[in-house]
């Protein structure tokens, strides 16, 4: 475990004070390599568990377990030397209760060094948000579109589409502030929903497929550099095309293999006149 502090290290406290300031630069992150290229330019990694859908190939996030969030928020905070690394807690691990909630909370932060940890939902658990801040536990809030509940919301649609629907999102985004969450993310809501909502609530809001308005974004990197390809939101800018980029190296080194350009005497060891 990563337990090195630097004294420019981006705290809970340092992101808290973000509302309505500079906004926050946050990515999702699941391994140390992207975590080192990441780190000098974001404030906030997100090791989060749309990891299963692109990494391991779910077709939704609710097969995520708590090892596999642990394995990779370990691997992120070993990345890392600047930005606040926070740790989504994959479906079923908190919302049986409060007591549940904080010891798989507890075991994210012991075992992988992140500054906090992130859960999904709204008014309804606003009473674990601050069971777990009580106890010292820094959560992060998801309201909006929440992955976890794909099923019972019947897809990855945008929310807030009714004035029911909008006013469930703001009331429980503001639950979840009121509880002491420190930052909270709003997802695939409408843009005038998720404006409202960040002028209302008085954490800092961290938008996703949601409004400018908001005080920080974020943003898949693999979506975000081209390495994830099954499916592109609307909400995703492109910044790169790394997938090309990959295809091409890939597709070069397979032709020097069978044509027997690789490896070359530079490559090995013992060959005449090279080290
Ligand atoms: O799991 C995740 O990557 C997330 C972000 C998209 C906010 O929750």
């Amino acid at each position: 475990m990563n337990t090195a502090s630097r004294e420019d290290r981006v705290t809970i406290p340092d992101l808290h004070a973000r509302k309505g300031g500079v906004p926050v630069v946050c990515l999702t992150a699941y391994t140390t390599p992207m975590a080192k290229l990441l780190d000098p330019y974001v404030d906030l990694l997100l090791v989060g568990d749309s990891l299963g859908m692109v990494l391991y190939g779910m077709a939704s996030t609710i097969g995520v377990s708590l090892d596999m969030m642990i394995a990779h928020g370990a691997a992120v905070v070993r990345g890392a030397t600047r930005a606040c690394v926070i740790v989504d807690m994959p479906f079923g691990s908190y919302q049986e209760s409060p007591a549940a909630a904080f010891r798989n909370t507890a075991r994210v932060m012991k075992e992988t060094g992140a500054a906090g940890v992130k859960l999904e939902g709204g008014a309804e658990m606003a009473e674990t948000v601050a069971f777990l801040v009580d106890r010292g536990i820094p959560v992060m809030g998801h309201v909006g579109l929440t992955p976890q509940s794909v099923h019972s919301l019947g897809g990855f649609r945008a929310r807030g589409k009714s004035e029911v629907e909008a006013e469930r999102i703001i009331a429980g985004a503001e639950a979840i502030a009121q509880a002491g969450a420190f930052a909270i993310v709003v997802e695939g809501t409408l843009e005038p929903v998720a404006r409202e909502l960040a002028r209302r609530v008085p954490t800092p809001i961290i938008g996703i497929g949601a409004s400018p308005a908001c005080d920080g974004q974020i943003l898949v990197t693999e979506d975000l550099v081209g390495l994830f390809s099954d499916f592109t939101p609307k909400f995703v800018k492109r910044y790169a095309s790394t997938g090309d980029q990959i295809r091409k190296a890939v597709a070069a080194y397979a032709e020097d293999v069978r044509q027997r350009r690789f490896p070359g005497p530079e490559h090995c060891f013992g060959v005449k006149g090279e080290k």
